[in-house]
């Protein structure tokens, strides 16, 4: 080949690479025109309607359920007694079974500062049928509270299953407007998966645990009825030195359970579940993960025993997001994305869900492994296997609104927008499932931002195009 043939290719590799290179700039980075009007957002008032408790001596309070083992045939039933430790038993039924049940399960309380909880019930529930509508009842006497949930189908490759996605929460006017448009969203969400923060009472003075209490109150008209599967944020840490506070998580241990046992983890933080056709794995950006740590030993052990056959999704819970493109936050979550980065490209997962920065952005699929300290390749470059990163902390907590974004919006990301909402991960099958981002400020149906999300094992196809 002549020098002058091999430099024309040269040059058309080179046009060729900067064009492909604007398809990318255009096809990414949308920022919502939308502007959220900039307020307060302000806890509702201790004697607002959604913290009443219920009526009666004792009765029971702060009602909420999670899955109670691996693969849905157990549920946690959770709930608060004031006067008196009370029955801790759960009575349940099948619908149109007149045989009852009970399970019982173990009462606990525990002081913070000046704080004195009331006695916490933790009943788990167990050889549930699959698909089955389930009635319970707590409490005794004329206290008693019924309440009802629907377990998951068999784990298996084809079951549609539709997941709600809310982080940041907290106790606001906009946090009881963010849960109502989950509860009226047409899209039917059935199981809540909660990327962290959640009562914010540590904003409180002395992180007034009343507040705790509140919000268990507040999401009980939700959490009774469905599980909500829980992951830890910096707002569950309560680490408060100044007022004789020194262990960790010790209000949100001791409120909500999780089945973590069952994934083989050895603590509470980072765990995992099957539900339907999806596997979930929780992870926790405020216990150590570093090599040769707990975390990490499990999350080593754990991808591996991924089967897509049997659930084809692969989704990725954790507080602290590694890809966003807000002025807040920004590259905290950095050394766990170099830890965990390969493991996830590697596993394929489809999608991870993060809170943390309070608005809403979603990514590209993108990956950023292949630096290695001397060769420089340090940024974020499309890839197929890599998971798309969403930022769903948009809540509408005490804290407000994150509205301060880099600019240009970097090629890493999708679409972003400083509002609150909630969101919708609707699997139809093996290979789709239809994502979508519901604004408080809209009429229930409305969707924000919407994308097919194709899985990266059956289906592995840029669903960007
Ligand atoms: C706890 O202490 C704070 C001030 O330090 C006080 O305002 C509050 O009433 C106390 N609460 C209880 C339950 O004693
Ligand atoms: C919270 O939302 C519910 C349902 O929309 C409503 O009934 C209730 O009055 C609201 N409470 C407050 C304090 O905004
Ligand atoms: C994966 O799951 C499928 C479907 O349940 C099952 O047939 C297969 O044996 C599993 N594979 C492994 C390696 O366990
Ligand atoms: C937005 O964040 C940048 C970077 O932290 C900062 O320099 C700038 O002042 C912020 N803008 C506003 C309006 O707060
Ligand atoms: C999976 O669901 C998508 C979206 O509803 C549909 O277009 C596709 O045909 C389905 N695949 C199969 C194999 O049913
Ligand atoms: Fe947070």
């Amino acid at each position: 080949m002549s020098s002058s043939s091999s430099s024309v290719i040269c040059s058309f590799v080179i046009i060729l690479a900067l064009f492909f290179n604007s398809l990318l700039l255009c096809n990414g980075g949308k920022t919502s025109i939308y502007v959220r009007k900039e307020e307060k957002t302000v806890d509702m008032p201790l004697h607002s309607d959604v913290f009443q408790a219920p009526l009666g001596y004792n009765a029971p309070q702060q009602v909420h359920i999670t899955q109670g083992d691996h693969v849905g045939k157990a549920v946690i039933v959770s709930w608060v007694t004031q006067d008196e430790p009370g029955s801790n038993t759960v009575v349940y039924w099948s619908e149109g079974s007149k045989e009852k049940m009970k399970a019982v399960g173990k009462i606990s309380t525990y002081k913070y500062y000046n704080y004195t909880s009331g006695f916490i019930h933790h009943c788990t529930v167990k050889n549930l049928e699959y698909n089955t509508k389930y009635y319970y009842v707590v409490g005794e006497g004329t206290s008693m509270r019924k309440f009802w949930f629907t377990t998951p189908p068999e784990v298996g490759p084809d079951v549609p299953y539709t997941f709600g996605l809310i982080g940041d929460l907290g106790q606001t006017f906009d946090s009881n407007v963010t849960l109502t448009h989950y509860e009226k969203n047409p899209m039917n969400g059935q199981t809540m998966l909660f990327v962290g923060d959640l009562s914010y009472a540590d904003n409180h003075p002395n992180h007034d645990n009343v507040r705790w209490d509140t919000w268990g109150r507040f999401v009980e008209r939700s959490a009774a009825y469905q599980p909500w599967i829980w992951t830890t944020g910096n707002h569950e840490i309560d680490f408060a030195p100044e007022i004789g506070e020194t262990k960790p998580f010790k209000p949100y241990t001791h409120r909500y359970h999780v089945p973590y046992r069952a994934s083989q983890s050895t603590a509470p933080f980072w765990y995992s579940i099957k539900r339907a056709s999806a596997y979930i794995i929780v992870l926790s950006s405020y216990s150590a993960y570093g090599k040769y740590t707990p975390q990490n030993q499990w999350i080593e052990q754990e991808l591996p025993k991924v089967n897509r056959t049997e659930t084809p999704w692969l989704i990725v819970l954790m507080h602290s997001p590694w890809y966003h493109s807000y002025n807040y936050h920004y590259m905290e979550a950095e050394t766990m994305r170099v830890m965990y980065e390969p493991l996830l490209v590697q596993y394929k997962v489809d999608v991870v869900f993060s809170g943390h920065v309070h608005a809403y952005e979603r990514s590209e699929r993108i990956s950023n492994i292949a630096y290695n300290l001397v060769n420089g390749e340090c940024s974020p470059v499309k890839d197929l296997s890599a998971p798309i990163y969403i930022t769903i902390g948009d809540g509408g907590n005490i804290e407000g609104i994150a509205n301060n974004m880099t600019v240009p919006q970097p090629e890493y990301s999708a679409y972003r927008e400083a509002s609150f909402g909630h969101a919708i991960f609707d699997i139809k099958n093996r290979t789709h499932a239809y994502y979508s981002w519901h604004r408080n400020h809209d009429g229930y149906a409305v969707q924000g931002d919407s994308t097919w999300v194709f899985n990266r094992f059956w289906h592995p196809v840029d669903e960007s195009q």
